[in-house]
């Protein structure tokens, strides 16, 4: 018997049990093991039917992933479902905890499933770059129908056993014990094979198919994965069942060792790995139950909604009654909307509405085991809100700040207790966004890190640890990319031309489509305030200062890089843009020449990679992957070319010395050149 399935008995059912933890994962070792059993099965005469079960807290909750970068081994999972369907005797999957991926297309390839409460469902192969490839969009269609099935693999939807049980994709939901009611499920089958195969795919109109096609193409931007998923759930309407299957075999094969593919599952490793501190082993977070958000503004109920989502208590606190009652409104207004959006549950929502406790009164604060501030970003006012937080949190609280660029050390000094002080930078809208910066300070203790983390977890967040550095990794990074395109702005590209560049590439805005969103002023000020400290002889593009000048602070003012009418969002490019940047460029005696697309996009990457490399260098990011889960969950990098990173570590060493090289020549006096080694180790 395989290590990693076994075979039970009750009475004239097996139970094949696959022990392969922590999830079960379809291994070559599990496939064997499957094999090997199902013979068994089918061999043995005294077995009737078989029921499938997971060990542990799930059954089959995906493949391995690292297998899909290298040549398969067998037997594959088509051959496993084959030899189920072929056995003669009937299978029934008992599904719980996560049935993903391989594991719900083995299911699929039983003759019935029967799921504990809870279980999640689904084939979110597409949002990896592939598309199932062991029958999963033939199956499923048989049993949902085509436009239902386009877009729960196009879209990679988890459905929990309820809507499963509705849409016809599990048989039962099974309230008592989940083996004892599949092997009632498998003797009641009587020895009849009931295979999905058999089914006819239930009639759809073509208006139906139509609309879901341009749904999943929409929503999936048109990757080479969902245009491939809907073909082959489409050919389930008109191509004989195997044909059907063997060409999507064939699509999945190409698909998993493409680029992209490659891409995305860098970009799931990489999320993965972030979260992890083996520095904070054995660290035990301190205990958090209830949390206060100082600040109402944009950022501050963004994080409250998060806080109450996640079930804690939570004391918002404001400078004045005007802007809380700004604030509440805006978190009432939220819940409403998912309430009315039918999103949210009316009881859910008036349970996190009851969590949410407004004050003016500082000595309030006392209660909260975590303080998260969200004021103006400005170093002077951030000090005294730490200040008037030392006097009246309770010991061993944790400090957090949602600063965007200053200097943590600088605000933790405004307290007696440095050790417990944190950043926690959330990104706009917070409640929505899933990154979140984790800033260690100097001097923070590592269990008020561990806490920052473990808070990030139940707000189920992605967390990624930064040290403190100005714009920590993300808007460092950011402003890098900014810069260079700065730089082809007074080369002779225009906004609209690098815009539509970097939208090519796949950015949803190019910067300065984002810059217009944002509004100029901020930066301005910013710049403002660095005038005095910045190397004179470093290249300074002038531009955004000429355009704030002219009143153009972006959207809001209507003007920025762009002109803003109608709907305050359409943007028009401006004659008055174009006359300030060939001035500048004039003033600056340099002749415009044409960019290429390609020249923008391979400079705007070239100069987030160098930016990153400095960072590694400086230990401000830890782990070169960071690096990537922070652009691409941050700020709109497209998720299919894997990150910075990764476009870094295709190019290898040499390339990239060179591409250095010419970085340098295009970026002009004031560059910093990154050791791009750091990028290069896993
Ligand atoms: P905001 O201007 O919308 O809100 C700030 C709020 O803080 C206002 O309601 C104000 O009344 C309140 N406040 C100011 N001083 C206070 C004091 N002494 N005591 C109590 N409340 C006070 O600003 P926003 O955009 O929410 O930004 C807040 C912080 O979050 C800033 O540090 C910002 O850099 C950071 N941040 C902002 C992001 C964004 O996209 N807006 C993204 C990530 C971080």
């Amino acid at each position: 018997m395989s290590a990693r399935v076994r075979v039970e008995r009750e009475g004239e059912v097996a139970v094949l049990v696959i022990d392969n933890p922590p999830i079960n994962a379809a291994s070559a070792e599990v496939r064997r093991g499957l094999m090997e059993a199902i013979e068994s099965v089918a061999g043995d005469p005294s077995v009737r039917a078989a029921v499938l079960v997971g060990e542990g807290t799930t059954f089959i909750a995906g493949s391995d992933l690292r297998e899909f970068g290298q040549p398969l081994e067998a037997p594959q999972l088509p051959a496993v479902i084959q030899a189920i369907e072929a056995c003669g005797k009937p299978v029934v999957a008992a599904l719980h905890g996560a049935a993903l991926g391989g594991g719900f297309e083995l299911a699929l390839g039983c003759d019935a499933r029967v799921a504990a409460p809870g279980t999640v469902v689904g084939l979110p192969e597409v949002t990896l770059g592939i598309i199932p490839g062991a029958g999963g969009t033939q199956r499923l269609p048989r049993l949902a129908g085509v436009p239902a099935a386009i877009s729960l693999i196009c879209e990679g939807t988890r459905v929990k056993a309820d809507g499963a049980l509705a849409l016809g994709l599990v048989d039962a939901v099974a309230e008592g014990d989940l083996r004892a009611a599949a092997v009632a499920h498998a003797r009641n089958l009587a020895g009849a094979k009931a295979l999905v195969r058999d089914r006819a795919v239930p009639g759809a109109e073509e208006a139906e198919i139509e609309a879901a096609t341009r749904n999943a193409l929409r929503k999936g931007k048109n990757r080479p994965a969902v245009r491939a998923a809907i073909d082959a759930v489409v050919a389930s309407l008109h191509l004989p069942f195997d044909e059907a299957l063997s060409r999507e075999r064939t699509a999945f094969q190409e698909l998993r060792v493409s680029r992209e593919a490659f891409a995305l599952r860098h970009q799931f490793f990489a999320e993965r790995d972030a979260a992890k501190q083996p520095a904070l082993a054995g660290t035990a977070p301190r205990t958090v139950r209830r949390i206060a958000v100082i600040g109402a503004g944009t950022m501050g109920s963004g994080i409250a909604i998060a806080v109450l989502d996640a079930g804690f208590d939570l004391l918002l606190l404001e400078q004045d009654e005007a802007a809380l009652e700004r604030g509440r409104a805006r978190i009432e207004a939220h819940y409403a909307g998912r309430v009315h959006a039918g999103k949210l549950a009316p009881e859910v929502a008036e349970g996190c509405l009851g969590r949410l406790h407004t004050s003016l009164e500082w000595s309030r604060l006392g209660d909260a085991d975590m303080v998260i501030e969200a004021v103006f970003e400005d170093l002077g006012v951030k000090r005294e809100v730490f200040r008037r937080i030392d006097r009246v949190a309770r010991q061993g609280a944790v400090l957090a700040t949602n600063t965007s660029y200053l200097d943590l050390d600088a605000i933790a000094e405004a307290t007696v207790r440095p050790q417990d002080v944190i950043g926690l930078h959330f990104f706009s809208p917070a409640n929505v966004m899933r990154l979140l910066e984790v800033v260690r300070g100097a001097k923070t203790a590592p269990d008020a890190l561990a806490t920052g983390l473990e808070v990030a977890k139940r707000l189920r967040k992605l967390p990624v640890v930064t040290a403190n550095a100005f714009g920590f990794i993300g808007n460092r990074i950011y402003a890098a990319y900014r810069r260079q395109c700065e730089f082809m702005l007074e080369e002779g590209a225009y906004p609209e031309e690098i815009d539509a560049a970097l939208e090519a590439y796949g950015f949803a805005m190019g910067p300065f489509a984002v810059a217009d969103m944002s509004g100029l002023d901020i930066a301005w000020r910013m710049r403002q305030s660095q005038a005095a400290t910045r190397d004179p002889a470093a290249r300074y593009v002038r531009i955004a200062d000429r355009l704030c000048e002219a009143g153009r602070l972006g959207r809001k003012t209507g003007a920025g890089y762009y002109r803003y009418e109608g709907d305050g969002k359409t943007r028009t490019p401006e004659p008055a843009v174009r006359l300030i940047v060939d001035e500048e460029r004039a003033a600056k005696g340099i002749a415009g020449r044409p960019l290429a697309a390609e020249e923008i996009q391979r400079r705007a990457v070239l100069a987030m990679v160098n930016e990153a490399a400095l960072l590694l260098g400086e230990g401000v990011a830890q782990r070169a992957s960071d690096v990537d889960v922070v652009l691409v969950n941050g700020y709109g990098f497209p998720c299919w070319e894997g990150g910075p990173v990764f476009w870094a570590r295709e190019r290898g060493l040499a390339a990239l010395e060179r591409d250095l090289d010419e970085l340098a020549a295009w970026s002009g006096p004031g560059f910093v050149r990154g050791d791009v080694r750091h990028l290069l180790q896993e």
